[in-house]
């Protein structure tokens, strides 16, 4: 109920305090500090992202929490912890903290990063490891950054949406600060109505990665069914993350690419089918041209797909006439 959330939420509150405090003050979360400022973390873009270290020996909670008492029950559901034999350990550890909060910002789960070391055979373990569903977490209702990403979200008419935690921090850091994270998954529709509450566009700035181009597609098609958002496609150069991209280029470089260098839902497409083609070949050039129609064909405003037609009478040497001409048969089609 009401009361076991909040003591629940309370819990979370405490063990952000306790990771943080652990990072910045304390020898056993000084090589993480230095880890994160190497990858460009500034003492104050930690604190304003409550960013913690939970140590390798598992006790850190376990010892604050049975101190103050809290019972066995609020211990098993706060997934805070572990059982193992009748005991109760911390569940994170070795891992640099990022607290996941909800609309309102309250600590509400955890994702974990590990810090990588060499006593440690960390192939084993996951890079991020997050909080079990609880009473208070359920991921499909959640987006990091969400909370304090919302209210710039409304002012600029717009929210970015990326695959990971760095990518949040590093675009705050360049002064994007309406970035939010899916943490990963695929868009859950939960996810799809906060943005609708929010803002009319989302624009979806994934990792240049295969994973990330699949995952940009995916969301694409997820958007794109909404008719009351409108979409922008920023695409990295191959292999380089949001984060990795300002590491490489510059805070400007990347404020210019978000800014200025979005690509419509089309163009994308554009790019995205021709993937693996060969189209110097007759039957996949002709198939792709014909995959494009078929997108032009939902394309509502006319100029819009005037331009498109236009674009692709040009790479492909083809009347715009042909181009209509196959658009209007579509239509019938459907109609
Ligand atoms: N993720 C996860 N579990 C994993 C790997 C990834 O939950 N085992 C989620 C995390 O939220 C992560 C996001 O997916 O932030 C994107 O994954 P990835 O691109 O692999 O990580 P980065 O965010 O780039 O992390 P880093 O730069 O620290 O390697
Ligand atoms: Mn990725
Ligand atoms: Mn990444
Ligand atoms: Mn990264
Ligand atoms: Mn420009």
């Amino acid at each position: 109920g009401q009361k076991q959330q909040q003591v629940l939420i309370e819990l979370h509150e405490k063990a952000a305090d306790l990771y943080h405090h652990v990072l910045m003050n304390t020898e056993s979360g000084a090589k993480a500090l230095a880890y994160l400022k190497k990858r460009g973390l500034t003492e104050d873009l930690i604190k304003e992202f409550q960013i913690g270290f939970a140590p390798a020996e598992r006790i850190l909670l376990q010892k604050v929490f049975e101190q103050e008492q809290v019972s066995a029950a609020f211990l098993a559901d706060s997934g805070l912890m572990t059982e193992r034999e009748s005991q109760y350990l911390d569940r994170f550890y070795q891992r640099i903290m990022f607290p996941i909060k909800n609309a309102q910002g309250r600590v509400i789960a955890f994702s974990g990063r590990l810090l990588e070391m060499e006593n440690i055979d960390s192939k084993k373990m996951p890079k991020y490891l997050n909080s079990p569903e609880t009473p208070i977490f359920n991921k499909r209702q959640v987006l990091f950054n969400f909370d304090k990403a919302k209210g710039i979200a409304r002012k600029e008419q717009e929210l970015i949406l990326f695959e990971g935690f760095m990518d949040v921090i590093a675009a705050y850091r360049a002064g994007i600060k309406h970035g939010v994270a899916s943490m990963g998954t695929s868009l859950t529709n939960e996810q799809i109505k906060m943005f609708q509450r929010t803002t009319p566009k989302v624009v979806i700035c994934y990792d240049g990665d295969n994973a990330g181009v699949e995952a940009t597609s995916r969301a694409v098609e997820l958007l794109s069914k909404q008719t009351n958002l409108e979409l922008g496609i920023v695409s990295l150069p191959q292999g380089l993350d949001p984060d990795d991209y300002i590491q490489a280029n510059s805070e400007a470089d990347f404020r210019e690419l978000v800014t200025h260098h979005q690509e419509t839902e089309f163009s994308f497409k554009m790019t995205f089918y021709k993937r693996g083609k060969n189209l110097t070949n007759e039957q996949e050039r002709i198939a792709y041209i014909q995959k494009m129609v078929d997108e032009l064909v939902k394309i509502p405003s006319v100029i819009e797909r005037e331009v498109y037609i236009s674009q692709l009478s040009q790479d492909f040497g083809l009347s715009t006439d042909a181009i209509m001409a196959e658009i209007r048969e579509r239509q019938k089609e459907t109609n």
